[in-house]
């Protein structure tokens, strides 16, 4: 139920006009505004659909509210239960004023304000307790322990890759996977300017130069043109990022890096699921590497996976991942490593999720194509990128908001957050951020820079309900139509 002070932006006086009123609902992006009479009763609603049914009738926009305002409409006292608020609630009688014994507007409910949609959240509702506590009832909670070797060997034939290692989180594989490669000081990686920045972090920890380089606009992921433009003498390898889950363009990649000796690290954190011409993301690249963060497409609350393709390389991963000892002579090091290991905890979780893998892509994948229904429909969005080459396991739904419609990127996150709806905006362009502005590049990232300011990211968990994705449709109807009426 909304807080008090929330009802003043609900209300206006039945004296003023129909701008009056559009200005209000505007300004609340509820779509709807409460109207009072000069004693501060409640004594009528009007939506914007009112409004815009009265302006096609030839009604001017200057016309009183109380020409237009419905008189007959819902509303409790304050002292209802919620339950029997909550019960009248539908999606075409989305907002409730509440009153007191003057009938004097005090409170509202809503759906968005009684429920919220989160931008992710985990499907824990298989086998993932079960498995759990078997750990715990065994003891197996620490590295060792048949839940990691399992969910390494699982994944790794979900994938169809070679060589895997569970470890700790996505940023740690990758940092495995370029320290066993050899890749350190006086090396240059490039990189996508557009990607979550563990990517590039993880180039730097090497002690490595990472080169930044602008994407390509139809897949947002890394572009071929601008790797050879970046290529260089001390250019030692590619990092891919299949980004929101589409692939990228890897023959290219491959052909590139073949012709120049270099090595491919593939970054498929947000791509469970995701095929690139009919295979896998991360079977053939030098190492490929996996996020199971919470909001990833499987979780195992934090964890990660490196798949490599050459025997020797993961071998000298598998030392470094476990503190660089000797695996035939106890407490002898080889190397400077690392505790990257995964927990049988998180082992057991993976497994579980692993189970069920398939389903969560399906369901992402429609979520995606509702998606594309609504943000087509409204004509506002560019839609996601889809190669036909490209199998997207839409780890997170991310549109383009169209250049010159009438409410800016971050204005839309703010008003659907007043609806209840978490979105997110892309991620910046990492040559804009403190870090990372004073690496070498030859890309002037237009592409990068138009991303990250248009795109904007929807609720794409697989247990989103269809309640929640009405609401999100008809919350966006209002934010954009409205803006359209006033213009
Ligand atoms: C592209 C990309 N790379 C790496 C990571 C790092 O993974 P983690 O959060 O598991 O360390 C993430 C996400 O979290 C990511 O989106």
């Amino acid at each position: 139920m909304q807080t008090n002070s929330a009802i003043q932006e609900m209300l206006i006086n039945q004296d003023n006009n129909l701008a009056d009123a559009l200005k209000v609902i505007d300004n609340n992006a509820q779509g709807i505004c409460f109207v009072t009479n000069n004693a501060g009763q409640l004594v009528g609603v009007l939506t914007d659909g009112d409004i815009r049914r009265a302006l096609i009738q030839g009604k001017t926009i200057q016309v009183g509210i109380r020409d237009v305002m419905q008189t007959s409409f819902i509303s409790f006292s304050v002292d209802s239960p919620q339950a029997v608020v909550q019960a009248a609630l539908t999606n075409v009688v989305r907002h409730i004023p509440l009153v007191d014994e003057q009938r004097k507007p005090v409170d509202y409910a809503s759906f968005s304000r009684l429920h919220r949609t989160p931008i992710m959240q985990p499907m824990l509702d298989g086998n993932e307790l079960t498995y759990v506590s078997d750990c715990i009832k065994t003891g197996w909670i620490s590295s060792q322990g048949a839940y990691v070797r399992r969910f390494e060997k699982d994944f790794a034939e979900f994938c169809g890759a070679r060589y895997p290692l569970a470890v700790s989180n996505g940023t740690v594989a990758l940092h495995l996977a370029l320290v066993a490669l050899g890749i350190g000081p006086g090396d240059e990686v490039l990189v996508p300017d557009i990607t979550f920045a563990a990517s590039i972090n993880a180039i730097i920890y090497t002690g490595a130069t990472p080169v930044l380089v602008d994407i390509d606009r139809k897949t947002w992921t890394i572009s071929i043109s601008e790797i050879e433009k970046n290529l260089g003498p001390k250019t030692k390898a590619i990092m891919p990022v299949h980004l929101y889950g589409h692939p990228c363009h890897m023959d290219e990649i491959f052909a590139i890096a073949e012709k120049h000796n270099l090595f491919v690290v593939e970054d498929c954190a947000e791509a469970v699921g995701s095929l690139y011409k009919g295979k896998h993301v991360g079977r053939e690249a030098d190492a490929a590497t996996f996020s199971f963060f919470g909001n990833k497409t499987i979780t195992t609350g934090e964890g990660g996976m490196v798949f490599f393709k050459n025997e020797k390389v993961y071998e000298k991963a598998l030392i470094l991942r476990d503190h660089g000892m000797s695996k035939t002579r106890k407490y002898w090091h080889e190397f400077v490593g690392f505790n990257y290991r995964m927990t049988n905890l998180q082992g057991a979780l993976g497994c579980a999720q692993l189970e069920r893998v398939n389903d969560f892509v399906t369901k992402k994948r429609e979520i995606a194509s509702t998606y594309n229904a609504i943000l087509g429909e409204l004509g506002s969005f560019e839609l996601p990128p889809q190669e036909e080459w490209a199998y997207n396991g839409f780890w997170l739904y991310t549109a383009l908001l169209k250049e010159g419609v009438p409410v800016s990127r971050d204005l839309l996150i703010e008003k659907m957050l007043r609806n209840g709806v978490e979105t997110r905006p892309a991620f910046y362009p990492l040559h804009l951020m403190p870090p990372y502005k004073d690496y070498p590049t030859k890309s002037t990232f237009e592409n990068s820079l138009y991303i990250s300011k248009q795109g904007i990211s929807f609720p794409s968990s697989v247990n989103i309900t269809s309640d929640e994705i009405e609401n999100i449709k008809l919350s966006l109807k209002t934010i954009m139509e409205i803006k359209e009426i006033k213009q």
